[in-house]
């Protein structure tokens, strides 16, 4: 996945010269966009398929309503469907789709390699297809990726491993009382199937390098590379039972655990329990080790409320979702959607291009501005975790 993204680096260059040598708008130019024969299409008419990868994770239940909502607004009929984390489920309801007649797709991948074929049907019908969240790889028939920016998510959870250590303030300056002993930390990965998960390790374990190479921070287990730490489908058992192994094998003798570096919340939940279970903290106060995520599901959220998960990454998903619905319409009206970035994400074929959403840090004292002033919870659902 390193590889992946300084191939795109470099060969984004030579995209963005030719973007910008067409009139920077977007890859083909408007003649060219698929889906162009519908342009006089009225909404109505025009049914779009959405498929999401699973509805254990609550975050891709409210991506799945907002697409929904949002493009039902707009005239248009959906299909949405959930593939249970199963890969030729998705495969399946994915050409169920096509076979069906949709006018485009939005597709949140489970294992961003495995739906080549399903994306050759919708080339050859001219149904334009647009990666949700997940970059679909090995395929020249991804028209458009929204998504956030993965490595500065990443980037952002090693940011608020450091301050929970602290090494950082949370305005990302350096602590005047920062530990002067070493920290003991442990790293997991997301999903190795799963594009995200190389970008958010990458930018994490890069934030955290100085720190690891001049000893402030340690790894004890020296289990630091993607393919051991990885998660496959981010799943929270999995972490769990990791977690109890990192325990048993590293940390019986007594040694402190001061910090793990998790990806997503279902994983910092599984973390949590295992250390819970080998009676760390229960609370941060009471020594719980600092612990990251990503997503700011409500679970997470309320433990972060009541001082036992440290932080995790909201990630808007209104606003994802409202990117891919502007994607489409663009498309469904015969145009090409404006992309923010065509240079960072090759998919093996070509750069996709792409439309990144930022993202923020939500610790115990900005919950209410970043998540309740914005309306995406309420206090109660704070307060219960549901
Ligand atoms: C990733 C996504 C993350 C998280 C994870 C597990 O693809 O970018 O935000 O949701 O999947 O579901």
């Amino acid at each position: 996945m390193r590889i992946n993204r300084l191939v795109a680096a470099t060969a984004g260059l030579g995209l963005a010269l030719t973007l910008a040598a067409c009139g920077g708008q977007g890859a083909g130019g408007v003649d060219d966009a698929p889906g162009g024969d519908s342009a006089d299409a009225d909404p109505s008419d025009q049914t779009i398929g959405v498929a999401m990868p699973t509805q254990t994770s609550e975050r891709w239940i409210a991506d799945g309503e907002a697409v929904k909502s949002q493009l039902e607004e707009k005239g248009y009929t959906v299909d949405l469907q959930f593939a249970n984390d199963d890969i030729p489920t998705q495969s399946q309801q994915i050409d169920q789709m096509i076979t069906q007649g949709v006018d485009l797709l939005i597709i949140a991948s489970i294992d961003g390699t495995a739906l080549s074929s399903q994306l050759e049907s919708a080339a050859a019908k001219d149904i334009p297809v647009i990666a949700y969240d997940r970059l679909i790889n090995g395929s020249d028939h991804v028209e458009f990726y929204v998504t956030f920016d993965n490595y500065n998510v990443g980037v952002q959870q090693a940011t608020s491993l450091l301050v929970g250590l602290g090494f950082l303030e949370e305005d990302g300056t350096e602590a005047a009382d920062a530990p002067t002993s070493p920290q003991n930390i442990e790293v997991f990965a997301g999903s190795p199937d799963d594009n995200n998960a190389g970008f958010f390790f990458d930018g994490a374990m890069e934030t955290l390098a100085p720190y690891l190479e001049d000893g402030r921070i340690v790894v004890p287990s020296g289990q630091t590379d993607f393919d051991t730490v990885a998660t496959l489908r981010w799943s929270q058992e999995a972490a769990q039972t990791r977690m109890e192994d990192l325990l048993t094998s590293t940390y019986s003798g007594g040694e402190e655990l001061d910090g793990v570096l998790s990806p997503f919340d279902g994983i910092s939940r599984g973390v949590i329990t295992a250390l819970q279970g080998a009676g760390h903290g229960p609370s941060l106060e009471e020594g719980l080790p600092i612990v990251s995520g990503q997503d700011a599901e409500i679970a997470s959220v309320s433990l972060i409320d009541q001082g036992v998960q440290f932080a995790t990454i909201f990630k808007d998903t209104r606003k994802l979702a409202s990117q891919a619905v502007t994607a489409a319409t663009s498309f469904l009206e015969g145009d090409e959607p404006e992309a923010n970035d065509t240079e960072t994400y090759d998919n093996g074929v070509k750069i996709v291009p792409s439309y990144l959403l930022e993202s923020d840090i939500v610790y115990k004292e900005n919950i209410s501005e970043l998540l309740i002033d914005s309306g995406y919870y309420t206090q109660e659902q704070v307060d219960t975790g549901q």
